[in-house]
């Protein structure tokens, strides 16, 4: 049994920094507990996809691109607990390809259960509020980061692998179009009348 909350101590005192930021330790709170029930509805190994969870944005504290960054630091934390040489390599692999352009090279279910958990956290109201934020953070102008987000929740961005995660998706993805559409009229203001 590994010591998931030792793990969730060093991760979070590692991520304080980014603290009030859109990719702070609540983003990897958030996903730990989404992936948490998409593996259990989806009969997945709950410590990997826990541990997964918990480590795969380790490399945001180093720089981009920060799913291989990840790697090394999260090796190091993992050194730290009691864990076999096989666990370990399945929960780098998560963190080395949870982004999107890894999406083709996970193998295992832990590692599809933690990608789709992590852009569950990306999708919805709450990836709205995110890529505003992330916008303000960015000094993007506001008209940009509107067409972005209108473009984004119009275009169901992402593809998730497990049925459980899908059926949550279809209802953000709902809630992002409506958004959408009521944010083009208000600044349209096809709404006032
Ligand atoms: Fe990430
Ligand atoms: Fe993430």
């Amino acid at each position: 049994m590994i010591d998931l909350q030792r793990i969730q101590r060093i991760v979070k005192e590692e991520m304080s920094d980014l603290e009030g930021t859109a990719r702070s330790y609540d983003h990897v709170d958030r996903v730990l507990k989404i992936a948490t029930y998409l593996a259990e509805k989806e009969n997945a190994d709950l410590e990997i996809v826990q541990m997964g969870s918990l480590l795969h944005d380790i490399g945001r504290t180093i720089g981009e691109p920060h799913a291989e960054k990840g790697v090394e630091p999260a090796r190091r934390i993992l050194t730290e607990v009691d864990i076999l040489r096989e666990e370990m390599n399945k929960i780098l692999r998560i963190v080395e390809y949870h982004d999107v352009k890894g999406r083709e090279k996970l193998e295992t279910l832990e590692g599809k259960v933690v990608w789709d958990a992590d852009k569950i956290d990306l999708i919805g109201l709450t990836g709205v509020s995110r890529t505003f934020h992330i916008s303000g953070e960015t000094n993007t102008p506001f008209n940009d980061a509107v067409k972005w987000c209108i473009y984004r929740s119009m275009h169901q961005p992402y593809e998730f692998f497990t049925e459980t995660a899908q059926e949550i998706a279809e209802r953000r993805y709902a809630v992002m179009k409506h958004f959408a559409l009521t944010l083009k009229n208000e600044l349209s203001l096809t709404d006032i009348k």
